[in-house]
């Protein structure tokens, strides 16, 4: 019998292969909200990935971002992002991918990450450790802000209400440099594997975070909200970290929170 993880796997990876198709034909968008994309790809993807877990795991609520699961009472929930990373997508920018990840009672048990792009399968299990095309992965050993390199995101919506420019603006200035990518489970797996030492970002949903969070843990990396609470899936903010880096990243956070600048940002010249 096929464990969660492999079911998993092939779902992602199918659904990849049909994204993959729509981004050779370069599809249009629509707007679910004023800078909020979605495309054909979301939802055939979607539609294909609630299926497959519906042939193969009858009782389990799904929670998928378009809103094709079914997200009742279970002791096993999916949490699906179809196709994470739409605007990139839709631009023809080639950071996407497609992440499942799995609950059981409360606790992440399972998730992959697909880039079909690049031919990456991340995935993790509960205490099986964290990899990539079948290697065993790990975060970084970097010990110092001033020495690393992280990423961040800004979500489509409620975007006049994101405060993140000032957390990625010292970040950018104190360390080697911050990615904006464009997709959060993206970012969450290079933290697994050591591309980046770190991620935070305000506004998630919990089908961005979950297989990601699970994996960053496997790899030996540290999640939590952005305060150091655990990370809460619908809390919507995440800090992913290499764990030798938690407590300095923290430290810096509450600063920013307080309204602190360590740099003061520029002032635009007067005319
Ligand atoms: C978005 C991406 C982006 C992040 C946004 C997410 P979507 O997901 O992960 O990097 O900054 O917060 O909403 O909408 O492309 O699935
Ligand atoms: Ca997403
Ligand atoms: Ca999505």
């Amino acid at each position: 019998m096929k464990t969660f993880i492999e079911i998993a796997a092939e779902i992602a990876r199918e659904s990849g292969a049909r994204i993959s198709e729509f981004a050779r034909q370069r599809i249009g968008f629509e707007l679910k909200g004023a800078y909020d994309l979605v495309t054909e790809a979301d939802r055939a993807s979607e539609a294909l990935i609630v299926e497959r877990l519906r042939q193969h795991f009858p009782t389990h609520a799904v929670l998928a971002e378009e809103g094709g699961g079914n997200d009742g009472s279970s002791e096993y929930r999916w949490y699906v992002d179809p196709l994470d990373g739409t605007t990139n997508f839709a631009h023809g920018f080639p950071v996407y991918n497609v992440t499942l990840g799995l609950e059981r009672a409360g606790e992440l048990i399972a998730g992959v990450i697909y880039d079909p792009t690049r031919d990456e399968m991340f995935q993790a299990e509960l205490g099986g450790g964290a990899f990539l095309n079948g290697e065993r992965i790990h975060v970084t050993k970097a010990a110092r802000v001033e020495d690393s390199l992280s990423a961040t995101g800004f979500p489509s919506r409620k975007r006049h209400q994101n405060i993140n420019v000032h957390f990625y603006y010292q970040l950018a200035m104190l360390s080697h440099g911050v990615r904006r990518a464009g997709a959060a489970a993206i970012d969450l797996a290079y933290v697994a594997c050591g591309r980046l030492d770190f991620f935070w970002e305000f506004g998630l949903n919990p089908w961005d975070m979950a297989a990601g969070a699970l994996l960053v843990r496997e790899a030996g990396g540290t999640v939590t909200d952005m305060h150091g609470a655990p990370l809460n899936l619908r809390g919507q903010h995440v800090l992913a970290d290499n764990t030798l880096l938690h407590a300095e990243v923290l430290e810096l956070f509450a600063e920013i929170f307080a309204g602190k600048q360590r740099v003061p940002m520029p002032e635009l010249p007067v005319r």
